[in-house]
Formats: C-alpha cells, sequence, structure tokens
C-alpha cells in the first residue's frame, strides 16, 4: 500500500470577517470534544466554523469529535509534537473504518507529505517509513482554508516563523476514540 496516495483536499476559504472573529479567541486547548458538546459549549465564532464545516462530516463513523486549538505562539516554536505521523492509530493497516478529518488553521497551517510513500508489507508501524522521506517532499495546506484528509496522509505540524495566535479547529469522525 501507499501511504499519501493523494493530495489533501481544500474545500473552503474561510472569509475574512470569520477569520477575524477567531482570532478573538483566548488561547484554550480542548480535544476530542463529541461534536454535539462542541456545539453547545464551545465560543461563538468556533461554533461558527463548525457549523459551516459540517457539510463535509460524511456520516459514517460512531465519533464525530471536535478539536478547538487556540494558542500564542513564539517564533521557532512547533505547532504541535514534531515529525511526520498520521492521527488516531499507529498501524495504518488497522483494522477499522479509515478516519476522515477536517482542519481549520488561520497561520502555520499543517505539512503533507507530498509525493505517495510505499508501505510495504514489513512495516507495522508509520514511523517505519518517516526518516527515509527527503526532506524536500513535502506541501502546506493553505491558511484560513478547511482541508480535508484522511488516514493515510503522513502530516506535521510547522515551525512557525513569526509570533502568531494560532487557531486550529479539526473534526475527526472515527470509529477508533471513544468518548
Ligand atoms: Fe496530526
Amino acid at each position: 500500500m501507499f501511504l499519501n496516495p493523494s493530495l489533501p483536499q481544500c474545500l473552503s476559504t474561510i472569509d475574512a470577517d470569520l477569520i477575524r472573529e477567531l482570532e478573538t479567541l483566548e488561547p484554550t486547548f480542548n480535544k476530542h470534544v463529541p461534536l454535539r458538546k462542541a456545539l453547545s459549549d464551545f465560543p461563538a465564532p468556533a461554533v461558527k466554523l463548525i457549523e459551516h464545516m459540517m457539510q463535509w462530516v460524511e456520516g459514517k463513523h460512531k465519533k464525530v469529535l471536535v478539536d478547538l486549538k487556540v494558542a500564542d505562539l513564539k517564533a521557532e516554536d512547533y505547532t504541535c509534537i514534531p515529525g511526520w505521523h498520521i492521527d488516531t492509530v499507529t498501524d495504518p493497516r488497522h483494522d477499522s473504518l479509515p478516519e476522515n478529518h477536517l482542519i481549520y488553521t488561520n497561520v502555520f497551517p499543517t505539512e503533507f507529505v507530498r509525493d505517495p510513500v510505499e508501505f510495504s508489507e514489513d512495516k507495522y508501524h508509520f514511523v517505519d517509513v518517516t526518516d527515509d522521506i527527503p526532506k524536500d517532499n513535502y506541501i502546506s495546506a493553505k491558511p484560513n482554508s478547511i482541508h480535508k484528509y484522511g488516514r493515510f496522509h503522513l502530516h506535521r505540524g510547522a515551525q512557525v516563523t513569526s509570533d502568531c495566535r494560532r487557531v486550529l479547529v479539526r473534526i475527526t469522525e472515527t470509529d477508533v476514540i471513544h468518548k
């Protein structure tokens, strides 16, 4: 099988008014909040964005979970733990319906491996291939946009190059995480 068989799909660019509203959110970190709870508890700008993103929720999985991460970052900080990874499982052949992820970031968006990476039968963990990925073999998602990716997309958080308030909203449809 191949990881990164395709590029992540850019679904939508968010309008400037909502971007500005999102950037007024205070730093916070909410991980894997059930969609219904996110819609009732999250601040209004995040709810507005989630409602927009819901048109791409497929509804095939047991869980729909939302992350809201707002952080004041300094130049050279990483937006998450550095390094290529896939979310949710370590073995891309895990016996479950692969995830659907929808992600928004205002600045320093996620970086995705660009070219397909062979994941041969003798491999069981994504780290078995990440050391061999050439340094420049990636693309960045677009800022202020919604992207769709899945279990087979190796990706990583970017290193920021200037101080910023970074806003991330991610919807994950999965059968693996139980909340
Ligand atoms: Fe990730």
